[in-house]
């Protein structure tokens, strides 16, 4: 193993525990396949009760739901493809939503809501669908084919799934889903913010609906807790703030989770990076480079960590901790660990930084951290510098300079009284490069810093900027131009690392080719 710049942390690995766990700044669901805690989470997907209340009373106003034809998962979505105009929701004819009530009631009478609470979700879907299509044919309705199968579709959502959430669920190309309350839902589409149609019958509704979502992994919300986070059966990342703390009503956020996620060659089409910048970013993953990655809320740092775990060798041993587990790796020997919520007694808690120090214990060769942003910072600094190279993790700050004083005031405020100057100096030891992520108002993703940490010039950590994205204007549709460009640097400090992994031909390579291209691009 490459050995280190060889200054040893602070000497105290059981410095005072952290005053004060910090609250969780973002969603952070509980576990996927072990539960939470002792979960009541039922077989069949949504369904706590047999009834829900949801179910039980048929909408009396209209839900105008979107009903988008669920897209078909296609290649992510990209960048460049500017904005596509939500689908109009298809017409309804005037007299739906009283059939609906109608068709719904008889269906509540005749079905035996308990025995669907043991099917797998398709079967009961499919069963609600043969009783709601006898019904209509009992009853004389006169409907379209079209309005029957909307009927149908809206049914089995009330039942079995997430109500008028469900068309905006099937969709792949959405990032997130915001619901502000019964009336106000926004999803974000490339890179950019937009209202949907999608309404919900009331704030009880909608709280009906948070309810089920969280009770999936055992947990709670309503105004003894109303903050809670959970995830989905499919991976996304849910938070619930209910009323009193949410003044308009429930609001519910959602980070769709892309069954396909990025790769850096998509990033580069996408323009988020230069094929030079990817070239470096790839040595950097391959020779065991420490890497912070820094970004705002949803600027990609996620993709980008994960884009670059791809470049680790096949037969090294990773652990991952996250809030949520959103990474995809494709090595082999990779253990996946999550942290734990309180409990309804607010009991159990397993933060992320009993999971960084229980992975020391667990022979890790890199360990990766999904989001630091806590006290967390110190053990994973420790990790870096005690052989684990090639340790990575994301905060949030929006400069690599910011993230240098994040990472120090994190430590500080977990409760370890060390001076700063040791703390900085534990932070150049350990941190070899940050990946600066940005979101930029035109909504379009860029890497804009690939900085390198250098040393200390008295109490000032110094950097050096391999690669950086400059803005030069903005075309006539709003759109952000700019470019990418190297900073000149011929030879990084990893440069020696770059060798010992037989990468130094690739790195100065990609180093050169971007030095040429912008003194073409001056010309
Ligand atoms: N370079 C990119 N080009 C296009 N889309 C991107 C890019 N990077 C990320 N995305 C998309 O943006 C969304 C947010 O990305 P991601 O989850 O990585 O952000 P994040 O910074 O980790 O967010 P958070 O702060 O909430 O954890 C995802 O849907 C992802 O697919
Ligand atoms: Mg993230």
């Amino acid at each position: 193993m490459f050995g280190r710049r060889g200054v040893s942390g602070p000497s105290d690995p059981k410095a005072p525990s952290p005053v004060a766990e910090p609250a969780p700044s973002s969603p952070a669901p509980a576990s996927s396949p072990m539960p939470v805690e002792q979960t009541t989470a039922p077989a069949v997907q949504p369904m706590e009760e047999p009834v829900s209340p949801d179910a039980v009373a048929p909408p009396e106003a209209p839900i105008s739901v979107e009903k988008t034809v669920p897209e078909p998962t296609p290649a992510p979505a990209p960048e460049p493809a500017r904005r596509q105009a939500e689908p109009a929701p298809k017409p309804r004819r005037a007299d739906y939503y009283d059939i609906k009530t109608d068709v719904f009631s008889a269906m509540i009478d005749t079905i035996d809501l308990a025995q669907l609470t043991r099917m797998d979700n398709d079967s009961a879907r499919e069963e609600i669908r043969d009783v709601v299509t006898e019904i209509i044919a009992l009853k004389n309705l006169a409907m379209s084919i079209a309005d029957q199968e909307m009927i149908l579709e809206d049914i089995c959502n009330d039942v079995m799934g997430f109500g008028p959430l469900e068309p905006l669920l099937a969709r792949d190309d959405i990032a997130d889903i915001m619901v502000n309350g019964a009336d106000n839902t926004f999803i974000e589409v490339d890179g950019r913010v937009q209202l949907t149609s999608v309404k919900f019958r009331d704030n009880q509704q909608l709280m009906n609906i948070c309810q089920r979502i969280v009770s999936q992994v055992g947990r709670r919300v309503d105004e003894a807790s109303p903050i809670c986070d959970a995830r989905l059966l499919d991976g996304s990342r849910v938070n619930v703030i209910a009323p009193p703390l949410a003044i308009d009503g429930p609001t519910l956020t959602i980070r769709k989770f892309k069954k396909d996620k990025l790769t850096l060659a998509q990033l580069v089409k996408f323009g988020s990076i230069t094929p030079e910048g990817a070239a470096v970013l790839e040595v950097i993953g391959k020779v065991r480079c420490n890497v912070v990655i820094s970004g705002g809320t949803g600027s990609g740092k996620t993709t980008l960590l994960n884009c670059l775990t791809a470049f680790i060798e096949e037969d090294e041993r990773i652990i991952t901790c996250e809030d949520a587990a959103e990474l995809q790796l494709q090595q082999p020997h990779v253990v996946r660990l999550e942290t734990r919520p309180p409990n309804l007694e607010g009991e159990g808690t397993v933060t992320m930084r009993d999971l960084v120090k229980n992975c020391l214990r667990m022979r890790p060769e890199r360990i990766i951290v999904g989001e630091v942003r806590g006290p967390e910072a110190f053990d994973l600094l420790q990790a870096m510098n005690t052989g684990h190279d090639g340790s990575m993790g994301t905060l949030h700050a929006n400069s690599p300079r910011e993230a240098l004083s994040r990472m120090e005031s994190m430590i500080t405020m977990g409760g370890f009284s060390l001076p700063s100057r040791t703390i900085r100096d534990m932070i150049t030891s350990s941190v070899d490069i940050i990946v600066q992520a940005s979101r930029l108002r035109d909504g379009s993703r860029r890497i804009t810093h690939i900085t390198e940490v250098l040393g200390m010039e008295g109490d000032i950590i110094t950097t050096q900027d391999l690669f950086v994205y400059e803005v030069l204007g903005e075309d006539a549709k709003g759109n952000v131009v700019g470019r990418h460009k190297s900073t000149g640097v011929g030879r990084p400090a990893f440069w020696d690392r770059a060798r010992y992994y037989n990468e130094e031909n690739r790195l100065a390579a990609a180093l050169d080719a971007s030095t040429v291209e912008d003194e073409r691009m001056m010309a």
